[in-house]
């Protein structure tokens, strides 16, 4: 071991890489809040690492990209796990660079020297979200394609460009096979290799500039503002002394760094062990009833969009966004004073806090306004024509005016029978042949059943198999785990009708 160091070392100058990588000294007094930064690189690895093996078994078209999904989930060995974790992974990046940024942001490190760090991590933050939703599409089951379909509607409200931004995004006027390969590629080639490239050129200026003293050692007798002539002079050397007073990268910075990191990545396997990553029925771009939900850090967006009216709704869904990333880029450049601590700035202050509450109240309203329906239903493949025969048919012949699949009621209730039965897992309950005797005639199982008879003539023998079938489909919240239970009873055979 030491002989290959040693033989490394001789032609690659490992020692003066050690010293500027390791050997660095830190300002004293950086806090827990500063390991944040790093914890967000180690959850970045680990999604390349999971999104790797992933990419092995997946499929990017409309026709296997779910039922690769399902292997996944279901075959492959800890692939559930892994795509759990990718998945909890996603959500991990947004609330980590968030909170990193928030940590720069309320001690004023975006100030000199470190400018144009702050642009890149902004730049970062835009392509953490583009990862979100380029990889909410790829399992291709309905809460992917709705939320897609709304997200690229979204885009297509763009003033003068909107049109043909959609036609990018989807690759045509449609939202499918083209747009499935497009996000894939963007989701494993662009942004890895962008997303990739600004991190390192990130961690070089970091390594370059060291971390930021805190607030207070920066402030004491400094100029008012970073763009005085003396201030480039007072910085090097108020950062040369409290580094000079400091504690070293190696080990002391790190040892926190490592420890956060291991506790984020701990609980991302707790997560994606025992919440997953979900599945819900296949798309169906028939099925306009369908409510689209985006990820939740799309939320609070999209919140806001439904509280604007219709005609200023174009003019929110591109202004807001585009604002926020501009004032977030210009901010070192309009904000010059030397001052660092958030106390001492009342504007960033109020901004901070206007921003974290309008954020949490739509939020809020929209997580109470969340409907109960949107739960997986169907069992886990796409509809055959049959069924989907059957589901239209359900439809047509007011069967969902009595009976509800999963909380989803039609319009016209019939008020004189509010205690039909919940659909929503009847196929884990009955068989479909069960269900086509009993949509026949329910007289036969109940005498009293104050279900019509749907028999022909109102529907033919064929048509009732098609109900049936689609019937059998639907296994309630769980139905990629749950297992039928059949419970058939049938009335005595030819059994006379007593009327
Ligand atoms: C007027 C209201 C009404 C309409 C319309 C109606 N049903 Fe029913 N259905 C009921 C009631 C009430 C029950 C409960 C048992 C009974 O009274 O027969 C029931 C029971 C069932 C069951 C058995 C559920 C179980 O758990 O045992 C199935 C299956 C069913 N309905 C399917 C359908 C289909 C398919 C349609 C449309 C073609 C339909 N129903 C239309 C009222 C209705």
């Amino acid at each position: 071991m030491g002989a290959i160091g040693r033989w490394l070392d001789k032609r690659l100058d490992l020692a003066s890489i050690r010293k500027t990588l390791l050997d660095r000294k830190m300002p004293a007094g950086l806090t827990w809040w500063h390991t944040l930064g790093s914890a967000t690189l180690a959850v970045f690895v680990v999604q390349i690492t999971t999104g790797i093996v992933l990419a092995m078994y997946y499929s990017p078209s409309p026709d296997h990209a779910y039922d690769s999904i399902r292997f996944i989930e279901r075959t492959v060995a800890s692939g559930s796990l892994l795509r759990g974790i990718h998945h909890w992974g996603a959500s991990a990046m947004v609330v980590l660079v968030v909170a990193h940024m928030i940590r720069v942001f309320t001690m004023g490190s975006y100030k000199y020297p470190r400018e144009a760090n702050w642009i890149l991590g902004v730049a970062l933050l835009c392509l953490v979200m583009a990862f979100g939703f380029t990889g909410y599409l790829l399992p291709w089951d309905q809460k992917a394609y709705w939320a897609t379909q709304v997200g690229t509607n979204i885009a297509g409200t763009a003033p003068v460009i909107g049109g043909t931004l959609v036609t990018l995004l989807r690759g045509g006027s449609q939202l499918g096979a083209a747009t499935l390969a497009r996000f894939f590629a963007l989701h494993v080639l662009l942004l890895p290799i962008l997303l990739g490239g600004i991190v390192m050129l990130h961690l070089v200026i970091v390594v370059r500039q060291g971390i930021a003293a805190p607030p207070k050692v920066l402030e004491e007798d400094a100029p008012g503002r970073t763009d005085d002539p003396q201030y480039a002079q007072f910085y090097d050397a108020k950062y040369a002394q409290s580094k000079a007073s400091g504690v070293r990268f190696w080990p002391d910075i790190i040892a926190k760094d490592i420890i956060v990191a291991t506790a984020v990545i701990l609980l991302l396997v707790i997560l994606g062990r025992f919440f997953g990553a979900g599945l819900d029925a296949p798309a169906d771009p028939t099925d306009s009833a369908y409510v689209p939900r985006p990820e939740w850090y799309f939320l609070p967006f999209f919140q806001l969009l439904k509280f604007v009216p219709g005609s200023m709704e174009s003019f929110v869904a591109i202004g807001v966004p585009t604002l926020l990333v501009l004032v977030l880029l210009l901010l070192p450049f309009f904000d010059r004073r030397s001052i660092r601590s958030l106390v001492h700035r009342p504007i960033a202050l109020t901004s901070l806090g206007g921003v974290t509450v309008a954020c949490a109240l739509l939020f809020g309203a929209s997580m109470s306004e969340a409907p109960h329906t949107g739960i997986p239903q169907e069992v886990g493949h796409p509809l055959t024509s049959t069924e989907r025969a059957g589901r239209v048919l359900f439809d047509q012949q007011q069967c969902g005016s009595c009976h509800a699949i999963a909380g989803r009621k039609a319009p016209e209730k019939n008020a004189d029978v509010p205690d039909a039965p919940e659909l929503t897992d009847i196929g884990l309950k009955h068989t479909a042949g069960w269900m086509h005797s009993y949509i026949e005639d329910p007289t036969r199982f109940h005498p009293d059943s104050k279900m019509p008879a749907f028999g022909p003539p109102t529907l033919s023998h064929q048509e009732i198999e098609e109900l049936a079938q689609y019937l059998a489909t639907l296994r309630g919240p769980h139905w990629a785990t749950a297992q039928p239970e059949f419970r058939d009873t049938f009335p005595e055979p030819v059994k006379p009708k007593e009327k």
